[in-house]
């Protein structure tokens, strides 16, 4: 497999801080990139699960919560058409349109085993966090007759401990997300539970 390594450290530029796609200009780029129903699903859950953590535990106003939301809904928009090209991709796109540095580094830490970039910021550590626990609870959704319906912690955290269970899941990366963020996985896979159902 060729290396998805970034070997860079910084991203964007300082001057473009606060600027972001619209909402016709991000979901222009979404649906243009990302053709894989699928996976525009996973980037819409991360988005919505990113809004709602800005809102609600770091208490940021509705510009930020946008900022927030534009990492999620971007972060794998590249992986679709380019897997060669993960992540490396979406971030020129969005140094080429002068957007907010901070949202471009998020993306550009998303998978530090992969990229090599480390989560620094907030904003960083909460996508990588999102990221694969929120796809191991959305395969549990559709296995259970009810979906996301009565679901509860206990579940969850049965079908993380089983190995063989959305195996494509990396626990190692949902454990080290976790200890970055300084969040007990319980307390994400809670807001996750309470949360994602808005985006089916
Ligand atoms: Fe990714
Ligand atoms: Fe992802």
């Amino acid at each position: 497999m060729s290396s998805l390594l970034l070997n860079r450290t910084t991203f964007g530029d300082t001057k473009n801080k606060g600027n972001v796609l619209s909402e016709q200009e991000a979901n222009e780029l979404f649906t243009t990139w990302v053709l894989n129903a699928k996976l525009q699903l996973h980037m819409k859950q991360v988005g919505h699960l990113m809004k709602c953590w800005a809102a609600e535990q770091e208490h940021l106003g509705e510009e930020d919560q946008w900022r927030w939301e534009l990492a999620g809904l971007l972060h794998d928009a590249d992986w679709d058409q380019w897997p060669a090209q993960h992540c490396r991709k979406i971030i020129e796109e969005l140094e080429t349109r002068d957007i907010d540095p901070e949202i471009i580094r998020a993306i550009a830490s998303h998978g530090p085993l992969h990229f090599g970039v480390q989560p620094e910021t907030r904003m960083d550590k909460m996508l990588y966090a999102f990221d694969e626990l929120s796809g191991l609870v959305h395969a549990y959704s559709l296995m259970r007759p009810a979906g996301y319906e009565g679901m509860d912690l206990k579940g969850v955290k049965k079908r993380l401990k089983e190995k063989s269970f959305a195996a494509n899941v990396s626990r190692d990366d949902i454990n080290d997300a976790c200890a970055r963020a300084g969040l007990q996985q319980d307390e994400l896979i809670m807001f996750i539970i309470a949360h994602q159902p808005a985006v089916q």
